[in-house]
């Protein structure tokens, strides 16, 4: 009979230790290896946590050899195709989708929670105008933790969605702050009139009093395709279990700290080049490969193991066979393309990378085909969104996830300080 559990021998000693395995509803199993320096004096080790799941969740589940990604059991095709982001949002907080009247009621409450006190907004103006949008973005969340210090009773659940609905309704209103005083123009307070997407593009693009630009046709409002496309965007961007941003939202939930100041941590992770600054960097490679022709050259740079260049949207730690975000967004992409006048030059260049890459001995034996950020850029571009504001849009999208996982995170009574180990070379 096979027995759920299993048997580590030490080689050196002769001694054999026993550990249950653990099944989840979905995924590989896992060792429980909790009482591992316990019994047997070593510690694990496992750079990058390859092979280590650090919490249970019933949140977010992925099969990288498949492709699969689900919110709450829902596959992500699925909600991309047929809810919105709010519906999307609604079900990671409160894990059923919404009905109407909830969807209602949820939309209000992201309307009215937009608005940011006057103290956030005097706060850009200690930013030169140089500064990246991600790092007033972070800043001003953290800021929030001194205007809401309160809302951390996990046993009253109003709290914790009141504090949930306010990062995620508050988030995009800063990001926008943080674009428009880079460009040194006045910032604009969301419209109540407006949804959550829209109201984006809306502080995104109105000019001061609330107006859109003028044209000899009228003034030239968002269009619904537009809307639709930065939603799918943002759903895709939800929630993505325990990738890298998120392991540091729960690590700094783990000591206590005040929630704002976790998610601002998780901004702060997202920013790097290996994770969701790729999408920014994404489009600087595109435009610096500038044409077809010289797609080879740089191909055989991010093949050469002495240059340190890289192919920014290629790879995943977890997708091995393809990225279904970046499957959903590619065809958004065609969708979009007539009219929303995508940039063909940058769409042509991407093409022939992906062609070769999905051809190519490297990249094959690999497994690095293209992730999200490989195609946002280029539908974000055609939005009008400034390259600076991608990982900000990141942002905005993963919000709720982030969130959601500090909610389960200090619901968990597994919880545990994060605290790993270290296996010591030093003197
Ligand atoms: N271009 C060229 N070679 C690559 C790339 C790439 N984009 N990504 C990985 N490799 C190579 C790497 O050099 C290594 O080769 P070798 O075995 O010869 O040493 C091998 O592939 C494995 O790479 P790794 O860095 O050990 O893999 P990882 O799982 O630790 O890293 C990754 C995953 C996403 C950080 C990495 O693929 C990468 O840096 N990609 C480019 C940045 C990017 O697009 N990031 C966005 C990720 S998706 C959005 C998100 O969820 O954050």
């Amino acid at each position: 009979m096979m027995k759920n559990n299993i048997t580590i021998t030490d080689n050196h000693s002769g001694k054999s230790y026993t550990y249950d395995i653990l099944e989840g509803t979905r995924g590989p199993s896992v060792v429980d290896l909790r009482s591992f320096f316990a019994d047997t004096g070593m510690f694990t080790y496992d750079p990058g946590y390859t092979s280590t799941a650090s919490c249970t969740s019933e949140i977010t589940f992925i099969d990288g050899a498949k492709g699969e990604l689900r919110y709450r059991g829902i596959p992500i095709e699925e909600l991309a195709k047929e809810h919105s982001y709010l519906e999307t949002c609604y079900l990671l907080l409160h894990g059923a989708l919404p009905t109407p009247v909830q969807l209602e009621d949820f939309d209000l409450e992201l309307r009215h929670r937009a608005f940011v006190p006057t103290g956030i907004e005097k706060l850009f103006f200690a930013f030169p105008d140089s500064a990246h949008p991600m790092s007033a973005l972070s800043a001003a969340v953290t800021a929030l933790s001194s205007f809401y210090r309160d809302h951390l009773n996990l046993n009253d659940e109003s709290e914790y969605m009141e504090m949930a609905a306010r990062i995620v309704a508050k988030i995009p209103t800063i990001a926008a702050f943080a674009y428009r005083h880079s460009l040194g123009i006045p910032l604009i307070q969301p419209d109540i009139d407006r949804s959550f997407t829209e109201n984006f593009l809306y502080m995104m693009r109105a000019y001061p009093g609330g107006k859109m630009k003028l044209t000899p046709q009228g003034h030239e409002d968002i269009r619904p395709i537009e809307i639709e496309a930065l939603d799918t965007i943002f759903t895709l961007h939800a929630d993505h279990e325990q990738n890298a941003s998120t392991t540091v939202v729960r690590g700094v939930a783990s000591t206590g700290a005040h929630p704002y100041v976790a998610i601002s941590s998780g901004i702060s992770a997202l920013w790097g080049r290996a994770h969701g600054g790729a999408n920014e960097s994404v489009i600087a490679q595109l435009s610096m490969i500038g044409s077809v022709d010289r797609v080879d050259e740089f191909i055989a740079r991010a093949k050469d193991p002495d240059d340190d260049f890289r192919l920014m949207g290629f790879g995943h730690r977890v997708y091995k066979n393809f990225d279904p975000r970046a499957q959903i967004l590619k065809g958004l992409q065609d969708r979009l393309k007539e009219e929303l006048a995508l940039d063909s030059n940058l769409m042509r260049i991407a093409q022939r990378i992906e062609e070769i890459a999905l051809s190519d001995e490297y990249f094959v034996s690999r497994k690095l085909y293209p992730n999200i950020d490989f195609y946002s850029g280029i539908i974000l571009t055609a939005l009008k969104i400034p390259r600076e504001m991608f990982t900000p849009i990141f942002v905005i999208g993963r919000s709720i996830g982030w969130i959601t996982q500090w909610i389960e995170f200090k619901k968990d009574p597994q919880s545990k300080i994060a605290r790993p180990r270290q296996l010591y070379t030093g003197a």
